[in-house]
């Protein structure tokens, strides 16, 4: 296809129109010349294919609801993920859907945001690989996906106008990655602008973002499309880099488009690049035929599979796993009317739904088991709903206890006011507890939830996420020990809501959310502040143990081109098999910025029959080890110490090794007429030029100031130590009557030395 040649014989109009849906999910053929339509479909978890393009909302056919990304992130399989891609990527080809609105790469800043069970992960890292499997396994079937919401849609408050105001470092190292590695790595055909504003800019509109970031620095090659009703002004949206316009139609902005081409208020050149872009989609979409079957049950199966390896026993007694013929007293609404979906634009229509009451059955054999329904639908408050299952609970052995968050605390569209279940739920494993110390609560919930009020008196807690169609019987198979549970937490459970990073600062007031916690979200903060968590990023428990040996890395010194190689050998000492994740994190000894004082840079999942020891080998790569400088405006490496943390969980390291990196970085000096004298002599120009002087300097000072050398000096205080952290600018101008030239022209003197011009 001669995209060039059909861009020539469009006209202006067509152009236009080519650049906004036709319907709520299609785009604007253009007939003449033989440009097809394509077809978008929600995403992520499943395909919600309208029948109607024209319709929004409304039913949609019938498709695998796999579970939802805390989910997802928290199976840490890279590989299931991909699987779970390619399955999606057949359902599309069977539902007749071009391009798969997902995966969610959006940093989970607050656990309270209502769209979190759409999202992977606290962490840019584990997000960016859990991205990169999803959209690896949907495109490599020939359908393409939408990486969303770009960037800094972190709560669902105000979402449409909310101004996440965001630091340069803070964007590039924690809220942009995930994006970076999902368009460097795997090419989606289309990332979807988020809905918000970025610094006071919609992101539909943002130049920086979507141009100079995203496309140029990044080499995206697919288009960009607004989130739906993303866009205000068309013009300054397709400015800003914005290619497609959902939904349609749009005709008075379609007009809007040819009247700036016609002014002269829009360059043709730049809708030509929108209408490349497009059209580049839209071809490669028409050479995936669609139509077919997909193997429903296959992909059932498969989804009970990874919701099965998402599942994170968070606490365990020995209760678990079950044994058969137990008696066990099933509590909880959620056992047999299941929450395994969120609310909002994901919202699928399962091919079938396992009832977890149902599944239990089965995997259960002899077992005997009761229900009782515990809370309301509309989890109203109601003592005999309570009291039912204390009776229930009291007559068998185990209790199991099936508690879903309900849709009205959190969905797509807003937010949690709090981390809590509901009174009644509270209340109802208050009760169950106290008379059945074998009870075990199963969770349903997108994010994480404080449990401190309960958690002591139960034996186990599963956190079941919203699980997909199939994670009934995941459930099951967890409970009585068929699947061995390996989920770890892609997400910090803190002890309470006060304690969140962005508690102080969510959500935000005047149309503002300040991001003043910085690069310090999830773990980061914790640690840095040393606030204790319920359960902490990367936890997860197994039904056996697993020892960390024999850890090594490929060089004790090494150059940041070549990265580094860390391995360890893991051995299952525990008598069934299971699968562990192995987590690498890296902490810098000493940076001229602050840091986290670990940062997750590699991870693997290793499956292990007991008594098996596998070596488990993880490449970092230069990036593991650098940050992101402002003043450079790039990713800086520098010399000096690193530990490897190698462990279970974040909080959990197993085994340490120190290396030291040599940065083999050349970068341009950033000293300016405020670098004090510590910041010249680190810089290797600026020492070059500035230590002739130093000596002087310093002597000079020592007369104003007193000597440095004791520590009450004629002021009481060690002057050397503040003089080496004041700008040598003002240092100079203490002693301006005896320089030979003003200050300001000695330090633009020494400026023009080392960058060739004053600063
Ligand atoms: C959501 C997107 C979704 C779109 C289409 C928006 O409200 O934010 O994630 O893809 O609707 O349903």
């Amino acid at each position: 296809m001669n995209i060039e040649s059909i861009i020539a014989q469009m006209t202006l109009e067509e152009k236009a129109a080519l650049c906004a849906g036709a319907t709520a999910w299609t785009t604007t053929p253009v007939e003449p010349l033989g440009v097809p339509a394509i077809f978008v479909s929600d995403g992520p978890h499943g395909v919600r294919r309208v029948p109607d393009a024209n319709a929004l909302a409304g039913s949609s056919l019938p498709a695998t609801c796999f579970p939802t990304a805390s989910c997802l992130a928290s199976t840490w399989n890279v590989d299931l993920i991909r699987e779970m891609g390619q399955a999606l990527g057949d359902e599309c080809i069977a539902l007749n859907v071009d391009v798969l609105l997902g995966p969610g790469a959006n940093i989970k800043r607050t656990p309270v945001c209502g769209r979190n069970f759409e999202y992977y992960s606290e962490d840019p890292y584990l997000s960016g690989e859990m991205a990169v499997s999803l959209i690896d396994g949907i495109q490599s079937k020939g359908v393409g996906t939408s990486l969303k919401h770009f960037a800094a849609n972190n709560q669902e408050f105000k979402r449409l106008s909310i101004s996440a105001e965001v630091d340069e470092r803070t964007l590039r190292e924690i809220y942009l990655p995930a994006f970076e590695t999902a368009v460097k790595k795997a090419q989606p055909w289309t990332v979807m602008c988020a809905y918000n504003k970025l610094n006071g800019t919609y992101c539909s509109e943002h130049h920086e973002l979507l141009v100079d970031i995203l496309k140029n620095e990044w080499g995206f090659e697919g288009l960009v499309v607004s989130d739906w009703g993303a866009v205000h002004d068309r013009v300054a949206a397709l400015k800003g880099g914005l290619d497609l316009e959902m939904p349609g139609p749009q005709e008075r902005r379609v007009k809007a488009v040819v009247e700036a081409v016609r002014t002269g208020n829009l360059d043709e050149a730049l809708l030509n690049e929108s209408v490349r872009r497009i059209l580049r989609i839209v071809f490669k979409a028409s050479q995936t035929p669609k139509g077919g079957k997909f193997d429903a049950a296959a992909h059932h199966a498969l989804a009970r599979a990874i919701a099965a390896e998402g599942i994170v026993l968070l606490k365990n007694d020995g209760t678990l796993p079950l044994k058969n013929g137990q008696r066990i007293a099933v509590i909880g609404r959620a056992a047999k009317e299941p929450h395994f979906q969120g609310g909002g634009s994901s919202h699928i229509n399962p091919t079938q739904i396992d009832i977890p009451f149902d599944q239990l059955r089965r995997v259960a054999g002899e077992t005997e088991l009761t229900y009782a329904e515990g809370y309301a639908v509309d989890n109203s408050s109601q003592q005999s709903l309570i009291d039912e299952a204390v009776v229930a609970a009291r007559a068998a052995q185990v209790a199991l206890l099936y508690v879903a968050l309900p849709t009205f605390k959190e969905s797509e569209g807003y937010d949690r006011a709090d981390l809590d279940l509901t009174a009644q739920q509270v209340n109802l494993i208050k009760a169950v507890t106290q008379v059945q110390p074998k009870t075990v609560v199963i969770l349903n919930n997108g994010s994480a939830l404080a449990m401190s009020e309960w958690l002591g008196g139960t034996a186990a807690v599963i956190e079941a996420w919203m699980m997909g169609q199939a994670g009934g019987g995941a459930i099951a198979d967890v409970l009585f020990g068929k699947v061995n549970p390996s989920g770890k937490l892609a997400e910090t459970f803190p002890l309470k809501l006060a304690h969140t990073p962005a508690f102080t600062s969510y959500p935000g007031e005047n149309g503002q959310a300040h991001y003043g916690e910085g690069i310090f979200v999830g773990y980061r903060y914790y640690d840095a502040k040393e606030i204790p968590v319920l359960f902490p990023f990367g936890y997860g428990l197994s039904y056996t143990t697993f020892a960390y040996s024999n850890p090594a890395v490929s060089a004790s010194t090494f150059k940041d081109v070549d990265g580094l190689t860390v391995q360890v050998d893991v051995t299952n000492t525990g008598a069934m098999a299971g699968k562990e994740v192995v987590q690498v994190y890296v902490h810098d000894h000493k940076s001229n910025l602050v840091r986290p004082p670990k940062e997750l840079k590699g991870f693997a999942k290793i499956e292990l029959q007991p008594g098996e020891t596998k070596t488990v080998a993880i490449h970092l790569d230069w990036r593991a080890f650098a940050y992101y400088h402002p003043a450079y405006q790039q990713w800086v490496t520098e010399n000096g110490g690193f530990d490897i943390l190698i462990g279970a969980s974040s909080a959990d390291i197993r085994c340490t090794k120190t290396v030291t990196l040599q940065s083999t970085q050349e970068r341009p000096s950033i000293l300016n007429r405020e670098s004090t004298p510590r910041e010249w002599l680190d810089d290797p120009r600026g020492k070059r030029v500035f230590e002739p002087l130093l000596e002087n300097l310093l002597a000079q000072m020592a007369t104003l100031f007193g000597s440095g050398e004791s520590e009450d000096g004629a002021m009481g205080m060690d002057a050397m130590s503040m003089v080496m952290d004041m700008p040598l600018r003002d240092l100079l101008q203490f002693r301006e009557s005896a320089l030979p030239a003003p200050a300001d022209e000695i330090i633009d003197g020494l400026l023009v030395q080392v960058h060739g011009h004053a600063r």
